[in-house]
């Protein structure tokens, strides 16, 4: 973070920064993919220095389904070095572990009594999750967006950046900021959600009309770690059409996709990449579109690699990023237990 934030600044409601702060989270439940990349985490570190960030695993949201203790455990190292390698600067982003941080669950249940159950009955990636095991799956799963909005509102937040999937969470976390600043007296920023034009959804390789998810089959996405063999693999097997043209034309989903993925990654026009690929098929754009990813994920692997070998400096950098959020998240908490009469 570049502007140091006293604890006793950091609750104050209208906080004068010299920078806005974002705040963002991502779960470690699976292989880091593109479309985590593409609609989020390489807007993380492009903008490091627009902003004062703060980046979280969010393992407390992971255990919302069930998770083997010794995966999680390789999966929340992994996913840190992972963003690391993706380019996260430790000296200018705060990045830590959510559990780490004791205020999340605090902060959690105490938002839990103020939220009404009819606003939580209208998130859509509950139904979609729970479908149609509602009496089984955990009361955390319901509770997930409750958990999301006190992870944003501890850090007086003003923007979040996610992908298209997350706009509902952050709408319900302003709505909750709101009713409890009416309620109680101006405590909480109202965050925004930032969501970009392009990339924010990114779909499935196997079925355009997925968005690309770590629950998927592993041919559905291109995870961060995949190898160039895999990736030639994973493209060559893309759902497309039967129609020839590479054109950016949101009715054939699957080039659709492809192209946007294909866009982001080298950064031209829609027109200049039509015209890369006109008179050509298939083949040659999927090799192009390889060759594109390979080219982007190969620097990330390598510094993985190093990272992971590591693993003393990597708990070292997760200790020393809660470090620095704590003070934050300790004023915040207590600015909201001294409102509801707990202290
Ligand atoms: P998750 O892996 O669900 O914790 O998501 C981490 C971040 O990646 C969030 O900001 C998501 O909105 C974003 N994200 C996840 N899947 C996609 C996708 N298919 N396309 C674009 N962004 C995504
Ligand atoms: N729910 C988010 C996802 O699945 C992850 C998340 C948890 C998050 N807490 C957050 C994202 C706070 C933004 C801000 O992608």
């Amino acid at each position: 973070m570049s502007a140091p934030t006293t604890a006793a600044s950091a609750a104050n409601a209208t906080p004068k920064r010299a920078r806005e702060r974002v705040f963002s989270g991502i779960q470690p439940s699976g292989a880091p993919h593109i479309g985590n990349y593409l609609g989020a985490i390489r807007h993380w570190v492009a903008e490091q220095d627009i902003f004062d960030n703060i980046y979280c695993v969010v393992d407390l949201h992971a255990i919302t389904v069930p998770q083997d203790p010794g995966e999680l455990r390789e999966n929340v190292r992994q996913l840190a070095a992972t963003l690391l390698a993706c380019g996260l600067d430790p000296q200018r982003s705060a990045l830590f572990v959510q559990s780490h941080v004791h205020e999340h669950a605090e902060l959690a249940w105490l938002l839990n009594c103020v939220t009404p159950m009819g606003w939580l009955n209208r998130m859509t990636q509950f139904k979609t999750k729970a479908g149609d095991d509602r009496e089984t799956v955990s009361a955390g799963l319901y509770d997930y967006p409750v958990l999301m909005a006190a992870d944003i509102l501890l850090y007086q937040t003003d923007a979040v950046p996610v992908g298209d999937d997350q706009r509902q969470h952050v709408e319900l976390t302003r709505d909750i900021a709101n009713s409890f600043n009416a309620r109680f007296g101006e405590t909480f920023v109202e965050p925004r959600a930032l969501i970009r034009e392009v990339g924010a959804r990114i779909m499935a390789l196997d079925d355009p009309a997925k968005k690309m998810s770590k629950s998927g089959a592993d041919t559905s996405y291109i995870a961060l770690l995949d190898p160039p063999e895999v990736i030639r693999k994973k493209i060559a097997r893309a759902t497309t059409d039967s129609q020839r043209t590479i054109v950016f034309d949101e009715s054939r989903p699957g080039i659709f996709n492809l192209l946007t993925i294909y866009q982001l990654l080298v950064g031209q026009s829609r027109e200049q990449i039509e015209a890369e690929f006109a008179g050509k098929g298939y083949k040659e754009f999927k090799a192009a579109l390889t060759e594109g990813l390979v080219a982007t994920l190969t620097p990330i692997q390598q510094r993985y690699n190093q990272l992971v070998a590591d693993p003393a400096e990597l708990d070292r950098l997760l200790a020393g990023g809660a470090e620095r959020v704590r003070p934050i998240s300790h004023a915040t908490l207590a600015q909201v237990q001294q409102r509801m009469g707990l202290r």
